[in-house]
């Protein structure tokens, strides 16, 4: 698994007179989790983004590994390298809990039995029962949902997680349930896991924590060896 990394990465939107992202220099290893904290406008997204490889940097390199998603296929990192999580879950309605977690793997062509066992798998990983997993998403919490988003994730087979405010939707149990998991994804099973997030007690359980200013990202906090 690769080290997903930017260098002096600028980001402009089209029309806006300031750039985004300014020159930010920053990396995210396998097995550690990272915060991304900083105020509302800083860039947290946009940063994420073009780690998603959704956007593509102004000037600079975004790289996973040695590649630079300038020069990549990009459809095919977005499906087998990065998988995202978003604060409003993004489960699809008309789908069961189950058939949502197939999804991603049955449009790449996957056995849907072995699809469905798999996502059983993941799913029972994050804590939904059998019972749970014959709902459709509208009759769960909304810690359940993002369970759910977690459970796709980790059967899409990608290995970096990218978290958009993933518990912004959630009360203080629901957070520090979901922060569990993913903290125990990148300390247990080795996934680079980075979590944008406004609160810094979430911050505070990250192995590194960036922090960003009008568009410039800083390391800030604690920064543990590795191990
Ligand atoms: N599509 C867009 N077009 C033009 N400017 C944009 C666009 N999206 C974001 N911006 C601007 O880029 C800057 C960074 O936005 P971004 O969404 O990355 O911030 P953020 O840190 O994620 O904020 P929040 O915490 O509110 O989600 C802001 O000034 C914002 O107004
Ligand atoms: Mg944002």
């Amino acid at each position: 698994m690769s080290t997903l990394s930017m260098e002096r990465v600028t980001y402009k939107y089209r029309n806006a007179g300031t750039a985004a992202v300014k020159e930010a220099t920053c990396a995210f290893e396998p097995g550690r989790m990272y915060a991304v904290v900083g105020p509302s406008g800083s860039g947290k997204s946009t940063l994420l983004s073009m780690l998603a490889g959704l956007d593509l940097p102004s000037e600079g390199s975004v790289r996973y590994g040695e590649k630079s998603t300038g020069d990549m296929d990009l459809d095919r990192y977005r499906r087998e390298d990065i998988s995202m999580i978003f604060q409003a879950f993004q489960l699809f309605p008309l789908l069961t809990v189950t058939e949502n977690v197939c999804y991603p793997m049955e449009l790449v062509g996957m056995d849907p039995k072995e699809a469905k066992h798999k996502a059983e798998e993941c799913l029972r990983r994050v804590g939904i029962t059998s019972e749970e997993m014959k709902r459709f998403p509208s009759n769960l919490s909304g810690g359940q949902q993002q369970r759910v988003a977690i459970a796709r994730s980790l059967a899409s087979g990608a290995r970096t997680i990218l978290a958009d405010e993933p518990t912004g939707n959630l009360d203080a149990e629901n957070t520090g349930n979901i922060m569990d998991i993913l903290e125990s994804l990148a300390r247990d099973d080795g996934y680079c896991v980075v979590v944008v997030t406004h609160d810094m007690e979430i911050a505070e359980r990250a192995d590194v924590v960036y922090k960003m200013t009008d568009g410039v990202i800083a390391v800030g906090g604690k920064q543990a060896a590795p191990d």
